[in-house]
């Protein structure tokens, strides 16, 4: 069973999408994490953003893993042919490069493959862009959850202030986020859009747990 959960930067995917499966007693699978840790190789190995080519082999030739600290039954951490990158896909670096290289279609072809394989194997919780339309367009349920770009920020910045990576300049995030938005809606690769029959839940305002409490009684049903 696979519960889709889809929606722009910093709509709180992955607070949600964690609570919720560790609820479910599923798996989650956070996909923007494998696109981070694509876009972090290319720029280990001095890839160009404009050789699609290169970036393809690279999606094609590594796997991504998650592994779990112990105690702790959500996998956080993140694994680029058995090389740790959990705190390195998390820089302000990462999130500018992240959009050119989610962008193209062999990244994507590749990735979206690895997804359905992981996916497949279980009861999962899967995050991202894309989940619903292309990854899995047979999940039962699916979930598009968007907030304002101004409470998205607000978020990214108390995050990266936990976390002691990124920007915690409001601006500076917003305006990332701004750009992301449109990077990801406008590409002509899978661009972010709504499944059909996905529902639409606005986290503006809302607390978590609401959200949490909505999606767990859709896959419960
Ligand atoms: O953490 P944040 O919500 O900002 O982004 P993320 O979920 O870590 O994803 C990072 C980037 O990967 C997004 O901005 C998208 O460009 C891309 N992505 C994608 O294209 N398709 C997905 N299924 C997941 C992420």
């Amino acid at each position: 069973m696979i519960v889709a959960i889809d929606g722009p930067s910093g709509a709180g995917k992955s607070t949600v999408a964690k609570a919720a499966a560790k609820r479910l007693g599923f798996s989650c699978l956070d996909t923007g994490a494998m696109y981070r840790a694509i876009a972090w190789k290319a720029l280990a190995d001095g890839v160009s953003f404009d050789d699609v080519e290169a970036l393809g082999a690279i999606a094609r030739d590594n796997e991504i893993e998650f592994g779990h600290v112990e105690g702790d039954p959500v996998p956080r951490r993140v694994f680029i042919s058995g090389t740790e990158v959990t705190d390195a896909i998390r820089t302000s670096e990462i999130d500018r490069a992240v959009g050119p290289v989610a962008a193209v279609p062999a990244v994507r072809e590749a990735l979206v493959a690895q997804q359905q394989r992981i996916g497949r194997a279980g009861d999962y919780v899967v995050e991202g862009r894309d989940i619903g339309t292309v990854v899995f367009p047979e999940a039962p349920v699916k979930v598009f959850l968007t907030a304002s770009a101004e409470e998205r920020a607000t978020r990214r910045v108390k995050q990266n202030e936990e976390r002691h990576v990124g920007s915690t300049n409001y601006e500076e995030v917003l305006a990332d986020i701004k750009k992301r938005d449109e990077i990801d809606s406008s590409r002509a690769a899978s661009p972010l859009k709504p499944a059909e029959d996905a529902v639409h839940l606005d986290s503006t305002g809302k607390t978590i747990e609401e959200i949490i409490s909505f999606i767990c009684l859709r896959a419960e049903q």
